[in-house]
Parts: structure tokens; sequence; C-alpha cells
């Protein structure tokens, strides 16, 4: 049970645009010293997989919720952080067709994680009100998407259920311990709460109850996804820095995005794994993307990251990345072993079209493709990483979410900046909230207001 990282794709002998193993080496003790400080820092996401308390009361709420209200479904309300480690988890861990067949007992799983009316109209639709729960994820209690979507499924529940308290009782709220919006509502009506430890950002909460509550619900082996990540998080504080996989690849991409290669293509070789590479981008994009540094010079520095998916994107974006522009590095993501074998059954044996398929199983053609696109790169000197997950399951989950983080945390140190602010999605949220009237956004409603009038100098229409 573990999760390997092979490095060996990211590095040439001189002859192409890779690092060399030299260049590497050299720059490692810049590295070392970003992690001293970060690992002294003790940064409130560090030793997540191991606190107990999150757990429990999510335990303890989601056994109330299943014997008192027995829902037939569960539908998350939150955005960014709030919303993408639950997707990834359900996607990875849940029955395939949840929506359609959950794991006995537990309800089907919706996260919105949108205000598109069609979306969101379609949702309430769709779902039986009266035997729904929701559980609505804010951190800062002050996100406006996540409001509109607490008032209307709101509404709508109470009118299908009849009544405020009836109401109050399908409703259950992920925020911080004392601050926001809807702490407060939650104190004074009533709504039962789980906890967003103060420290955490949203993109580093999957490990608490934003991420294990919507997960203990739909029936996932939440102890052993926490173990995974405690296992990923003890190794960053007993290895020798020079043998830390997280820096390792925290290193070799920050060398990379300043030798020309600033977009990072995080591409899993599984369908289900393929929504851990939107968690990914998030945390990646989010907390590397700074206008200052620490010093507050200004620096505008961070990678782009891409989300693919093998080998649907192999035959869709690969020609770009073995052709087009070497600004890219890729890490391929590589399940040790799939839960089911799949053989291609062989009706036409003789036929020299089909014959090479029989005995073959998918499992092997899977990884023929992935081979096949790490050949391909490679050939033409594009900087390649793997990540093998044995397979997965809770566990390694657990230790891919650790480690992306810790990767994430050193990348942030090597390019001196504060991976754990956001002020760019700050200011988007301050906008919408001016823009839809929120008390003491006036000034900035009518700067807001001028500015867009000033766009309409050149538009076309078909
Ligand atoms: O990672 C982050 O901090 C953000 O993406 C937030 O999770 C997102 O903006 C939602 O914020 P909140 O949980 O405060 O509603």
């Amino acid at each position: 049970m573990a999760l390997h990282l092979d490095l060996t794709g990211l590095f040439g002998d001189g002859s192409d645009n890779r690092l060399t193993r030299d260049e590497f080496d050299a720059a490692l003790p810049r590295a070392i010293a970003a992690r001293e400080t970060h690992l002294a820092a003790k940064p409130e996401w560090r030793g997540l997989g191991a606190r107990d308390e999150f757990l429990a009361e999510c335990q303890v709420r989601a056994a109330q919720v299943l014997e008192e209200q027995q829902p037939e479904a569960l539908v998350v309300l939150g955005i960014g952080g709030s919303a993408l480690g639950a997707q990834a988890l359900l996607s990875a861990l849940a029955p395939l067709y949840q929506q359609s067949e959950p794991a006995p007992g537990r309800p089907r799983v919706f996260v919105p994680d949108s205000v598109d009316p069609d979306w969101i109209g379609a949702l309430l639709d769709h779902l039986p009100l009266d035997r729904c729960h929701v559980n609505v994820i804010s951190k800062s209690g002050g996100t406006i998407a996540t409001s509109a979507e607490f008032l209307v499924f709101y509404h709508a529940i109470r009118d299908a259920v009849g009544s405020e308290e009836e109401a109050r009782k399908r409703f259950t709220i992920t925020t911080d311990p004392e601050k926001g919006h809807f702490r407060k509502i939650c104190d004074e009506q009533g709504f039962t709460t789980l906890t967003v430890p103060p420290g955490v950002g949203g993109r580093f909460s999957v490990l608490t109850s934003v991420g294990i509550f919507p997960a203990e619900l739909a029936g996932m082996d939440v102890q052993s996804m926490l173990e995974g990540a405690a296992r990923v998080d003890r190794k960053l504080d007993e290895v020798e820095p020079a043998a830390d996989a997280a820096l390792a690849y925290a290193l070799a991409h920050v060398l990379y995005m300043e030798r020309g290669k600033p977009i990072h293509v995080h591409f899993p070789y599984s369908q289900r794994a393929r929504l851990l590479a939107d968690w990914y981008a998030q945390l990646w994009a989010e907390s590397l993307g700074k206008a200052e540094d620490l010093d507050g010079q200004v620096v505008h520095v961070g990678p782009t990251p891409v989300r693919a998916v093998g080998p649907t994107d192999q035959h869709s974006q690969c020609q770009l990345y073995v052709e087009g522009p070497d600004d890219k590095v890729y890490t391929l993501l590589k399940l040790g072993k799939f839960e089911r074998e799949l053989s291609v059954p062989t009706p036409f044996v003789d036929s020299p079209a089909f014959s090479h398929l029989a005995g073959k199983t998918f499992n092997e053609l899977m990884e023929a493709e992935r081979q096949g696109t790490e050949v391909a790169l490679l050939e033409v000197g594009r900087p390649v990483c793997t990540i093998e997950l044995c397979k997965l399951d809770a566990f390694h989950v657990g230790q891919y979410f650790l480690f992306m983080e810790a990767a994430t945390a050193y990348a942030g140190g090597l390019l001196h900046i504060d991976p754990f602010d956001q002020p760019g999605v700050e200011a988007g949220k301050v906008a919408a909230l001016a823009l839809m009237g929120a008390p003491g956004y006036e000034k900035r409603a009518q700067e807001i207001r001028s500015s867009l009038a000033a766009r309409t100098l050149f538009t076309l229409s078909c």
C-alpha cells in the first residue's frame, strides 16, 4: 500500500530541454530551506488525518441523519474548495453510478457547485425534496453563491416538509466555529453545524468535516482515507529532505516554471480519478498564483494547471502536447490495479484487425495507452513524471490528498509566496456581492457599473 512518485522522465542528459539531475541536485539546498521553514511553521492543515474530532462529529451526525431521515438524496452546497473535495471523493470512491444506484442504505449525492439557474432549477425539479438532506459548506459564511443556494433549497424543502422546524433538521451546515453569517444564523436558528477549523483554507479542507461528512453519509471508508493522509503526513517529518517525494515534485515543477514551462498537466489514467485532477487544479492554481511575494514585491507568479483524463485526452490534446510549444510538464496518474479485470472477448479471432486483442484485458490496454502517451512525450524530450496509486481506494486517495497539499505548500515556499491566501478569489467575491446590492458595497458597485458601461464601445453580434 503506497503512493509512488517516478520522476525519471523529468530528467534529461542535457541534449533536450529537460532538467538534468545535476541541475536538480544543485537546487536541492534551496528546496530544503523552504521545507524547513514550512515544517517549522506547523500550518493548520498538517496533522488533519490524525485528528479524530472531525471524523467523530461527522459520524455522530451522519448516523443521526440516516436513522431519523433515511434521506434518498444528499445535496452538498458549496463552491470552490467547499465543493471540489467532496466531488473528487465521490468520483473516486462512491459507486460509479451512485446517482442512480448508491451504496445500499445510502443517499445519492449531488454537488451542484454552481449558481447556474438551469442547473439548480433542474436539480430542484429532479429531487424528492421531502427526502433530501442538505449539507451547506462555507468556511467564510459569506460566499454569495452558497448563500443563494442555501436560500433556494431551504425555501423548497420547507415547502416540501411543511414546517420550519422540520426543514431545519434536514440541514447540516459546515462552517467556521465562530465567524461568518452562517455561524450567526445557525446559532440563532438552531441548525446543526460541523466545523471548518480556523486556519485551514477551502482547498486544504478535504480532510476536515468539509470532505468527511458527505463521504461518511455516502458510505465511504473515511477512516482509511484519514489513515492514508496521516501516513504521508508522518513521512514528511521522518524522511530525509532529499528523499521527500513531495519536495522533489515541488522543486522540479518550480524549476521548470523558471525555465519557461509554467503549464502543468495532470493526467489521470482512470475515469474515477478524473475529478482528483479538478481538485488538484484548484489547489495548485489558487495556492500558487500570486501577484506579490512575501516581501511585497510584485511578481505575478504561478503555474497554469491543466486537467486531462486518459485515454480520452490522449486522443484529443496529445497532438498539442507532443508537437506544440514545449511549455508544459506532465504528471500521469497511474493505478497499480483497477478494481475489475475486464477481458476482451474473441468473436473474430481470425481477423488480423482483432487477433492481437484475443486473450488481452482492458487493464492491459489502459496501461498500454498510458505508456503510449508517456513514450510519445519522452521521445520528443517533454518532461513527464508519474504518480502511482497502488489502487484507487480510500487509503490511497487520502495519501494523494496529503501528498499534493504538501507539494503545494513546498512550491509556495520555493516561489516565496503565501500559498494559503487567495486575494484574487476574494476580489471576485466582493465584486459579485457589490453587483447583487449587498449592504456596505455600494461604492464598489458604482465603480464596477461605470467600468462595465465603458466596455460597450466595441461589441459585435451575429
Ligand atoms: O479555497 C478557497 O479558499 C476557496 O476556493 C473557497 O473554498 C471558496 O471560495 C468558497 O469559500 P467559502 O467556503 O468561504 O464559502
